[in-house]
């Protein structure tokens, strides 16, 4: 039917018609490049746009609608996308946040959620997910990401792609998703945003492009192209990426649009003349033409010189016209403009109880002396630092719709949930920042910075005082929303500002120091961890953030979250990650001993390793048990272990499988992650937790980029994270 339908539509059109469905242009605001389509209106009613973002709201999507349906030759509906990345106005913690949860369930609930929201709000079709696997945490999209793991962060993809689009796009309460930045966008070089990724084959396969590939056969409708170059092409002039491996390889049927302007953006990338890398985006895969009007302002003319055919113009006009017709917008193209659905449908309570749930499960406990947390709900606390009272930066820098002023604080929360019998005490003790080029540069891009004028010595003598004054310290402290995301690298990934300063002031009172963290990236933290008494990673947790905040700290919710990216030392460390090669040189940790792959200032160790999270009880695990010794390739194995909640408190706990391919063809990784599941233990319980590996769960791409196991020996750990692990072993008959 589809068919039939876009055929008969194509052959009425004509070669402009079909250029204009190849255009995406931004309406207005929250532009992130250099160039703002422009007239859009006038454009639209010429039939020269086939899709919009940041559009939203019934009668906003409504009023472009019908210049589209209505004032067109031929009605051809508009799509209307936006960047919906962590929720749409119901807002959920940041992407690395949800994924510390490694909970499946969570993430997709938090999709879906979003996707009832936006396709209330005029949207179908959602700029996530992003799946860019991704091991420097200089670099600001971290936060958008799943973090460093290519088995996690491909089933945190599937269950993005499932929470959006559910399983039938026709639905009114669905969107199409978009898997982004295709591909390697994670890889830039020194973490700089839009840098070079020159990557081998090998890496490619086996550790970065799974993701994408787990979006796509999720039944993923859209993809973007990222903006780096990948081993000397850039990606959105890249046919073998878009055409050979993703088309034809992977059987992705769907549209691809470009990220913002990066047609236009492969000039300074040296491939030719403006004319001249519109061709080879089309040609390379490229359907749709984010912002830069390349395709729009000279496809025409490459057709009548012949460096294009209409042919190719064609192929990508129908993968638009196919979105459209998925999405149903043929039969109904106002179906997502209802106001009633959108009053009902956004901001729901259950929203708002299914984000602050959400939220509790993301945060990482990464120290818990003397079990300092959870806090009494009485006495007095000490709430200091420049983020205690912020709500702008609760919801973190890429919150779509979302409004801050609806987002609840860290002081809000803690009086929320522990009550009237605590004292809060409160002094900021810092500036976010003191740097006044990064202030600037924050400010003029929504930074919205309250930089107190008073000096940081005057602001830390404050906090002491405050400190003295009370029972607890509870520091708040972190970055800003504004230091993370795109275009917001980060050289230097301690704390910014004076704010260890104020730290160690406040060390020096003596008081029992918590210190609640925010932060888009892993922060080298090495005094911190050292001198803090307890210390919670809870990122920017969304719009109840300070009520989630508040119920970990007071233990109403005991935390369960694990990292999913390497936390460094020093930045000098990076790239760190758990799942790296062995090197001829291992080093084993003896102190003088020189040749071996070390450094000489500080160990290879992380401060916090992949899967690393603390609970308020403590787990023991019993060492693995194998089902077989020896498993054929066509067997299943089972892996066993108990886990006991031996602590004090009922508690959940991520258990993690992880295996290494011993001898192989090509080199491999010392462990990767193969399995991992959530569990529930009432204090005393214990469980037994059964993994199931078969010869799939092996297979690896080798030198000739086939996906392949092969016979051997293989290493099983499991354990509570990367580093803390117990082993046994099997051998993979012929
Ligand atoms: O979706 C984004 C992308 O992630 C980065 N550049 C801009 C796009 C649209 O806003």
């Amino acid at each position: 039917k589809m068919n039939k339908f876009v055929d008969d539509l194509i052959a009425k059109m004509t070669l402009e018609e079909k250029i204009g469905q190849l255009n995406l242009a931004a309406v207005g605001f929250d532009v992130t490049g250099p160039i703002v389509s422009e007239n859009v209106d006038e454009k639209i009613q010429k039939g020269y746009i086939g899709g919009v973002f940041n559009t939203f709201t019934p009668s906003a999507a409504r009023k472009l609608q019908q210049m589209a349906v209505k004032r067109t030759r031929l009605g051809i509906p508009l799509l209307f996308g936006y960047d919906v990345i962590h929720g749409h106005k119901t807002i959920f913690p940041i992407p690395l946040g949800l994924a510390s949860s490694w909970d499946l369930a969570a993430v997709e609930r938090s999709a879906r959620i979003a996707a009832e929201e936006a396709s209330a709000d005029g949207l179908n079709w959602v700029f996530s997910p992003m799946v860019d696997i991704a091991r420097d945490p200089r670099w600001g999209r971290v936060a958008e990401g799943a973090g460093e793991d290519t088995y996690l962060g491909s089933q945190i993809a599937r269950a993005m792609v499932r929470g959006y689009q559910g399983n039938d796009l026709t639905k009114e309460n669905t969107v199409m998703a978009c898997v982004k930045h295709f591909a390697l966008y994670g890889g830039a070089e020194a973490g700089r945003d839009y840098n070079t990724v020159d990557m081998s084959m090998n890496r490619m396969f086996n550790e970065y492009l799974p993701p994408y590939k787990a979006a796509v056969d999720a039944g993923a409708a859209s993809v973007m192209t990222s903006f780096n170059d990948i081993n000397g092409v850039p990606a959105t002039a890249n046919r073998w990426l878009m055409t050979e491996l993703l088309r034809e390889k992977w059987g992705f049927k769907g549209m691809v649009a470009t990220d913002y302007t990066a047609i236009n953006e492969l000039v300074p990338h040296g491939l030719g003349t403006e004319a001249e890398v519109g061709e080879l985006a089309l040609k390379a895969g490229v359907d749709m033409d984010m912002v830069g009007e390349v395709f729009l302002n000279n496809l025409q003319q490459s057709v009548k010189d012949g460096k294009v055919s209409e042919a190719e113009v064609d192929a990508a006009c129908r993968r638009v016209l196919e979105a459209k017709y998925k999405l149903g917008l043929f039969q109904d193209p106002y179906r997502y403009t209802n106001e009633k659905r959108a009053k009902k449908n956004i901001m729901k309570p259950e929203y708002l109880e299914a984000t602050r749930d959400i939220a509790r499960k993301t945060m990482v406990l990464l120290k818990n002396d003397k079990q300092t947390l959870p806090l009494k709900k009485t006495g007095s606390i000490a709430l200091i630092g420049p983020l205690a009272t912020s709500q702008r930066d609760m919801i973190g820098n890429w919150s779509g719709a979302g409004d801050w002023k609806q987002a609840v604080s860290v002081e809000q929360g803690i009086r929320n949930v522990a009550g009237k019998d605590i004292k809060i005490n409160y002094a900021k003790g810092a500036n976010i920042a003191d740097d006044q080029q990064m202030i600037e540069r924050l400010n003029a891009h929504g930074g919205n910075l309250e930089i107190d004028s008073r000096s940081s010595e005057d602001m830390i003598a404050e906090a002491v005082k405050v400190a003295q004054n009370s029972d607890v310290i509870v520091a708040v402290v972190g970055e800003s929303q504004g230091m993370t995301g795109e275009a917001s690298s980060r050289a230097d990934i301690t704390l910014p500002g004076k704010q260890q300063d104020l730290l160690k002031a406040l060390k020096k009172t003596g008081k029992p120091m918590v210190i609640v963290l925010m932060s888009g990236r892993p922060l080298a933290l090495n005094w911190e961890a050292e001198n803090a008494d307890a210390m919670l990673e809870t990122w920017f947790a969304g719009t109840e953030a300070g009520n989630a905040i508040a119920d970990v700290l007071f233990g109403d919710y005991n935390p369960s979250g694990k990292l999913t990216m390497t936390f460094p030392q020093v930045v000098g460390q990076v790239p760190i990650y758990y799942n790296h090669k062995n090197t001829g040189r291992p080093y084993g940790g003896e102190l003088l001993d020189k040749y071996k792959s070390r450094y000489l200032d500080v160990s290879n160790e992380p401060l916090f390793p992949f899967g690393y999270g603390l609970s308020y009880t403590t787990f023991s695990y019993s060492r693995p048990e194998l089902s077989k010794n020896t498993v054929n390739p066509n067997e299943t194995l089972e892996v066993r272990v108990n886990v006991k909640n031996t602590g004090n408190y009922d508690g959940e706990e991520v258990v993690q499988l992880y295996v290494q391919d011993v001898i192989a063809s090509v080199t491999r990784p010392v462990k990767e992650l193969k399995g991992f599941q959530k569990i529930s233990l009432k204090k005393g319980e214990s469980k037994t937790v059964t993994f199931t590996l078969t010869a799939e769960d092996l297979k690896f791409y080798n030198k000739d980029l086939e996906y392949v196991f092969e016979p051997g020996e293989f290493k099983v750990f499991v354990g509570t994270n990367s580093s803390d692990v117990q082993e046994a072993s099997f051998t993979l008959a012929q």
